[in-house]
This record gives structure tokens, sequence and C-alpha cells, in this order.
């Protein structure tokens, strides 16, 4: 597969150059990027605040494949709308893990109104601290920060959702909303006891990647793609509270859907192909390479370089025929021959994973071991023997040969 990747990277960077043209084409404008960015700050600082409300419409209705589907993106909220929209408000965000971190950050420099409430000189207090967040101004413990605010934002891991509810509950009161960023909590409320007051909106907004990310692609003037929904609408703008909050915390497009939806596709997704179902089919595919006399590097650089670096970019830019396209007739015969054969395999792997999200069997192991006092350690232990697997030891090596390398 020597050519095929020659090939593959040479069709890589003409993808890229130009997706990186139609990114800046079809992206925000210099000046709007701007404002949904750190430099947002300073423009409130500087600027008086301009009460002018736009009306930009940015709902879509886009067909995917045949299936019409309502999209709503960030043209709809400039900045300036944005913050009057939320003048009298009080974003309480609550827990500081990668969410709260990405989308606290991300609210905070588009200008809006933010607290932290996390448990005292914990983890999370301490990381809050170093992003610049000051205990008694806008760093609180969880139960001051949720009366102080107006917009509760739970980010809490959902386990601790579920633990703190009794005492987070009555402090939801009437005119507050109730936000979330996963279906989990509400959805599994026979395991999680998680029963929302009748008197509030409640909302999501789900963006579609780790917390890390939420926060890269905002300070590069991007956004991030998130699902949106209600599960509560009191006051009759809860959908249009839940966009906007989108907007604030750097969404660029919000997905439609329904707190039950979000749920079993999020819970399913990891578990299968993103980050379950990924690892094992690296791992089988490695061992089965090293049985047969096939050298760590060699078995690493067929297994995950290779995909990492060469075939997913190109699956991500223009989808799975365009990456098959880039590649050689014999790799091309072969993967067509083979895919049938996998998605025969796996479908019933699938189905077996999909029921098991939707009778809450994951939800219970989910509880039960993020539930833990030890749950840091406890996690830390299983992915040091990830980490210890001969694959991702020679990874490391392989990783250290390439041209932009940084010591790990
Ligand atoms: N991470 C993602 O990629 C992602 C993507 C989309 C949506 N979500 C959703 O976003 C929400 C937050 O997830 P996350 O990944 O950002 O956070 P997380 O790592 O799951 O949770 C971390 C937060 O929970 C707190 N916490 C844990 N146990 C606690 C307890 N018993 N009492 C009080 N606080 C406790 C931690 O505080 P300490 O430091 O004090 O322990 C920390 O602030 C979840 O609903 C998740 O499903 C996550």
């Amino acid at each position: 597969m020597a050519s095929l990747a020659t090939r593959s990277q040479q069709a890589l960077r003409s993808v890229s150059r130009r997706a990186s043209q139609i990114a800046a084409r079809v992206s925000t404008s210099p000046a709007q990027t701007a404002t949904y960015s750190l430099l947002a700050r300073t423009a409130v600082a500087s600027a008086p605040r301009q009460p002018t409300v736009q009306n930009v419409r940015g709902i879509k209705t886009l067909d995917f494949a045949g299936t019409k589907e309502v999209v709503y993106e960030r043209a709809d909220w400039p900045l300036a709308k944005l913050q009057d929209y939320f003048k009298n408000d009080t974003l309480a965000l609550i827990g500081y893990g990668s969410q709260g971190h990405g989308q606290g950050l991300n609210a905070r420099d588009n200008g809006l109104n933010v607290i932290v409430g996390v448990r005292k000189d914990g983890e999370s207090w301490r990381q809050a601290q170093e992003d610049g967040w000051v205990p008694g101004e806008t760093l609180f413990p969880i139960e001051e920060a949720i009366n102080r605010g107006t917009i509760i934002m739970n980010l809490l891991s959902d386990a601790a959702q579920s633990q703190t509810w009794p005492t987070v509950a009555p402090l939801i009161t009437k005119g507050k909303t109730l936000y979330f960023s996963h279906g989990f909590s509400v959805v599994y409320k026979e395991d999680t006891k998680v029963i929302p007051p009748k008197d509030v909106d409640v909302i999501l907004v789900a963006p579609k990647g780790s917390g890390r990310t939420v926060r890269t692609l905002f300070k590069e003037g991007r956004g991030i793609n998130s699902s949106v929904a209600v599960f509560q609408d009191v006051t009759g703008k809860a959908m249009e509270k839940a966009v906007a909050l989108g907007v604030g915390v750097g969404s660029g497009y919000m997905y439609e859907t329904t707190f039950q939806k979000e749920v079993y596709s999020d819970l399913y997704g990891e578990r299968g192909v993103l980050m379950g179902g990924i690892q094992g089919m690296f791992l089988a595919q490695y061992k089965v390479l090293r049985a047969n006399g096939h050298s760590p590097s060699e078995a690493f650089n067929e297994t995950v370089e290779e995909a990492t670096q060469s075939l997913f970019p190109l699956i991500g830019a223009k989808g799975m025929d365009y990456m098959y396209n880039a590649c050689s007739t014999t790799a091309r015969r072969g993967a067509l021959d083979w895919a049938p054969i996998f998605e025969k395999a796996n479908a019933p792997i699938f189905e077996q994973l999909y029921e098991s999200v939707k009778n809450g069997t994951e939800t219970r192991k989910s509880l039960e071991f993020n539930g833990r006092s030890t749950y840091r350690t406890d996690l830390a232990k299983e992915l040091k023997e990830i980490d210890d697997q001969e694959i991702w030891r020679a990874g490391k090596t392989v990783r250290s040969l390439r041209p932009d390398y940084k010591p790990e």
C-alpha cells in the first residue's frame, strides 16, 4: 500500500487545499468571525452594546438524502442580538469537565454573563481558577451558583447529575431554565431519578464532539455541529432559547432532535464506530497481523497510521466512494468484496448494542461506574491498560517519525 499512501497523501493535500478554499468562502465573513471569537470580549468592553435586533433568518430545511430536516444556524444570531437576548440572564454552568470548559469559555468570550458552579476544592475548582473564573465572583459551590443563575446548565458528569439531583432539584425554581448537553438524565429517569420540575423550560444543546473541540473550533472562528432539543416548553420560547444558547456556547449549525433520540444515538455511536468499535477492530486486525509474523511497525502502519493519517481524512472530506477512488484498483476490488462481509458480521453486534442502550443497561453500567468516589482513578487504570497494549506502544514510535512530531 506504499503507492496508495503516496497517492492518498497527494489527494489529501489537494482535498485539504480545496476544503480551506471552500471553508473561506462559506464560513462567516472576517468581521463576523471576530464577533464569535476571543475578540468578542474586547469588542464588548470597548463598544456600547447595540440593542438593535437583526433578523437574519438562519433556519433551514435541508434535504438529507431524501429526508427533510430542520437545521438552525449561527447566522440568525449576530453577537449584538445574542447579548441583548441574554442581557437579563445569568448562565450558571454547573460542572467543569470537558464541556464545562469549552462551553463556559465560549459563552464568556461571547460576552454573556456566565458563572461556574463546582465542588469546592475539587479538581474542577482548580481547573476553573486556572481558566480565570474567580471564587466569589464567577466561581461558586454548586448550590450557590444555581441560586444565582437564571439558566442552569447542568454539565456535571451524567452520574453526578443523578447523585446531586436531590439537592439540585429544589433550587430549580419557577422562571429558571434547565439546560443539558445530553438526554441521559431525563430520558433514563427510572434509573437517574432526574425528574425536572413542571414549571421550567427544559432544553438541550449537545455538541457533537469533545468540549476541547468546542473550544478550538470557536477560537478558529468556526462552530461545532450540535443537536438541539426541547423536553418541556413552559414559556413557548424554549426552542428559541435553546438555539440561542447553542450559538452562545459555540455551535455553528444545530440539528433539531428529541432528548430520547439524542441519547440513544449518542450512547450507541460512542460504544460503536466512534470509540468502542474502532478500538475493537483495530486491535483484532493488528493481532492477526502479529500472529502471522508481521512486525509491530508494519501491523500498526497497516491498521492505524494509514487509516488516521491518510484514508479517514478522505472519507471526512468527500465520502467513502471518494476514498475508494483515491486508492489502487487492487485495494478497491478487495474492499468492495469484504465490506459486505464485515457489515453482515457486525450487524448483530450493533443490534445487540442498540437494544442494550434502549433498555437502559448501558445507562445503569455508566451510573454505577461513574458514580463511584474512585471514578477518576478507576478510569485511569483501565485507560492505562489500553495505553500499555503493544499496538499503542508501537504507535508511539511510529508517531515519533512523523515530520511534524512533537514529543508527547
Ligand atoms: N465530553 C464530551 O465529549 C461530551 C460531548 C457532548 C455532551 N457531553 C455531555 O456533557 C455533560 C458533561 O460532560 P463532560 O464530559 O464535560 O464532564 P464529565 O467529565 O463527565 O464530568 C465532569 C464534572 O462532573 C463533576 N463531578 C463528578 N462527580 C461529581 C459528584 N459526585 N459531585 C459533584 N460533581 C461531580 C466533576 O467535578 P470534580 O472535578 O469535582 O470531580 C466535573 O466538574 C454530560 O451530560 C455529557 O454526557 C459530553
